[in-house]
């Protein structure tokens, strides 16, 4: 589709791209499985960005190798101008699941990560922090709460929190939010857009929502099914911040059902 400039959160154009894949392929040889082929990816600063595609095309495998999790088998990853060789301190991921620790306090959760790194010292001074997000996110009130009585939408804010506690510049999302249901869902898009634009983190989200990354991002990636490659950049034109009524406009119809074709054919490239 040919939009003529990409609404970038801020930077864009000028500002030194965060990550930088050139020819990235990735092959699991103990199942002779090869995940991922070629894929090209420049984010530049501030920028949100996702990747759609078919379950099992390669979309966690792409963030993983973003992440320093795991390796690729050809090609470079490079985080501002450096090459990501392991785990990165640096990188906020979020998965589908919260995964917080059931015996530990919905704060002591957010704070765990400081005092891994930096130890009990630095984590206790970090509570108000902790308390300011957590309000951010709308759960005032429960930093003394276990992870059992948070419903999922909650435990997902609070593992939000945790995420953003280490004020990471870039966010690497994985399905965060695919196990709410739909309104908790938007409420929660709004809050990390809200969040992204505040902090200005440059973030990539891997989807399989197509409304969801249209709202969200500033490019689309559409993958192709197993190996992943990318088949389209797909520019999002929508002026921020984006709003949920945006959703009903005729624009945005065009570039979901555009999406949604390509999606159609990459099922069986
Ligand atoms: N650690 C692994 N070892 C072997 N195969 C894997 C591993 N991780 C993922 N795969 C395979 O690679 C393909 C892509 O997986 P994944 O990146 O998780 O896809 P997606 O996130 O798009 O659903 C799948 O066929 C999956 O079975
Ligand atoms: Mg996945």
């Amino acid at each position: 589709m040919a939009a003529s400039s990409p609404a970038i959160i801020n930077g864009g154009e000028g500002s030194p791209p965060v990550f930088v894949l050139k020819s990235v392929s990735k092959s699991y040889s103990a199942r002779s499985i090869q995940a991922l082929q070629n894929v090209d990816l420049t984010l530049p600063r501030g920028s949100f960005s996702s990747v759609i595609g078919a379950s099992g095309c390669g979309k966690s495998t792409l963030l993983k190798i973003m992440a320093g999790l795991t390796s690729p088998s050809s090609g470079s990853v490079k985080l501002v101008g450096k090459p990501v060789l392991g785990p990165r301190r640096d990188i906020g991921m979020m998965f589908q699941q919260a995964t917080l620790f059931p015996w530990l306090t919905t704060l002591d959760n957010i704070l765990l990560p400081i005092k891994i790194r930096d130890g009990k010292k630095a984590s206790d001074a970090r509570k108000p922090s902790a308390l300011a997000l957590l309000d951010l996110v709308g759960l005032k009130g429960f930093d003394g709460v276990y992870p059992s009585e948070l419903s999922g939408g909650m435990a997902q804010r609070a593992a939000m929190c945790r995420m953003l506690i280490a004020e990471p510049d870039v966010l690497l999302l994985d399905e965060p939010f695919s196990a709410l249901d739909e309104i908790s869902r938007d409420f929660m898009n709004m809050e990390l857009q809200r969040i992204c634009l505040e902090r200005q983190a440059t973030t990539f989200l891997v989807t399989h929502s197509i409304p969801e990354a249209v709202i969200l991002s500033d490019v689309v990636y559409v993958m192709s099914a197993r190996p992943g490659r990318f088949i389209e950049a797909v520019e999002i034109d929508l002026p921020r911040p984006r709003t949920l009524e945006m959703m009903s406009e005729p624009k945005f119809g065009t570039y979901t059902n555009h999406i949604r074709s390509l999606l159609d054919k990459g099922a069986f490239i």
